[in-house]
């Protein structure tokens, strides 16, 4: 019997129908078309309205991964969300979406990774396929990001959006699926890019409410140095590891926070554009969700036996990279 891997055999995705445009944030905040665009690479993000949260939209995913692949939500084993939005501090979100979808014979948990949070969920979901304990797990990257956004930041509310992608694992003797990882953390970057109020460290209180500390807090510039630097290293790293030449490479599926850092990986790895997933200008940063969701939107350009590599960097500081050989042809 040969090596048993996770293969990724189906993705799902969604994201909400209420589309917020640059056009709009110029009449919330003290901003423009132009410098969103320039800096960032944004046009417009989804946002979830009503009184729906990060389960229903990872829901919606799971239930178009269990379509396409041909199961039913029972036959799923265990399910991971990697999410900083959850519906609640407790029961996980993971569970609510079980419950939802009616996926009865699952175990699930939640995972904190912030923009790394998938990177860090599907290598712990391959792990339980590679042991050979489940057959089935289901990785979740969803994030109701507008929840937890200042309408009035403009340093923050003009990047992040809401949105949900999910992956099917499933075991391979063939090779294909996640070949390799690479993941890091530094807990010392927790003062460029957090939600400081609503934890142990800082329970909610009317203090907490007026003063803004539920809300997303970004210091954008060290961020962005930390995250062009780390993101494009973990990227060459991977590369080095697996003795893969740009030329090997299908397609980098990046973290999608800034387009001057997509392209500073690139770069770094030797990649043309047409190599490079992006759809950062219609979703904006959806941090657990970006990179399952640019699979969705790319999937049909997707080949089996396609080398991919994703990379992710984000709060934590979290970052990593990932090498998956691709499984099927859609
Ligand atoms: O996904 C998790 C990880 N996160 C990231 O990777 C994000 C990393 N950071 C970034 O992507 C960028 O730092 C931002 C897009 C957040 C900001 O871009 P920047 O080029 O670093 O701008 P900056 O923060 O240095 O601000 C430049 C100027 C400032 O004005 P002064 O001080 O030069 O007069 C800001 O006040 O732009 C101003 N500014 C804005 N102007 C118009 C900041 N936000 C805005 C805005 N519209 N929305």
């Amino acid at each position: 019997m040969g090596k048993i891997t996770a293969a990724i055999t189906a993705v799902g995705g969604y994201v909400p129908d209420y589309i917020l445009t640059n056009a709009e944030l110029e009449k919330m905040v003290d901003t423009t078309d132009e410098w969103i665009t320039t800096r960032t690479g944004i046009k417009e993000r989804r946002i979830l309205k009503g009184d729906l949260a990060t389960s229903d939209m990872g829901a919606e995913a799971v239930k178009e991964l269990c379509k396409k692949r041909g199961i039913s939500p029972e036959e799923i084993e265990c399910l991971i969300v990697a999410t900083v939005t959850p519906d609640m501090p407790f029961p996980s979100t993971a569970n609510i979406l079980c419950d939802k979808i009616g996926a009865k014979n699952a175990w699930s948990f939640d995972l904190g990774a912030a923009c790394s949070g998938f990177l860090y969920a599907l290598s712990t979901g391959a792990s339980f396929i590679e042991s050979g304990k489940h057959k089935k797990v289901v990785v979740v990257g969803a994030d109701k990001m507008s929840a937890i956004m200042n309408y009035k930041d403009r340093a923050t509310c003009i990047i992040f959006g809401d949105g949900a992608g999910a992956v099917l694992l499933e075991p391979n003797e063939e090779g294909f699926g996640l070949v390799d990882s690479v993941l890091k953390s530094d807990g010392s970057g927790r003062n460029f890019l957090y939600q400081l109020a609503g934890g142990s460290l800082m329970p909610a209180s009317h203090e907490t409410v007026d003063s803004g500390k539920h809300y997303v807090f970004q210091e954008g510039k060290t961020v962005f140095k930390f995250a062009v630097t780390n993101m494009a290293e973990v990227s060459a790293e991977i590369m080095e590891r697996n003795k893969l030449k740009s030329e090997d490479i299908a397609w980098l599926v990046p973290h999608q926070a800034n387009l001057r850092i997509i392209s500073a990986t690139s770069e770094r790895m030797g990649l043309p554009d047409e190599k490079v997933m992006i759809n950062i200008q219609k979703y904006g940063n959806t941090t657990a969700g970006t990179l399952p969701l640019c699979l969705w939107d790319y999937e049909k350009k997707l080949k089996k036996g396609d080398n991919i590599v994703l990379a992710a960097f984000g709060g934590g500081f979290t970052w990593g990279a990932a090498y998956v050989k691709w499984a099927y042809n859609s």
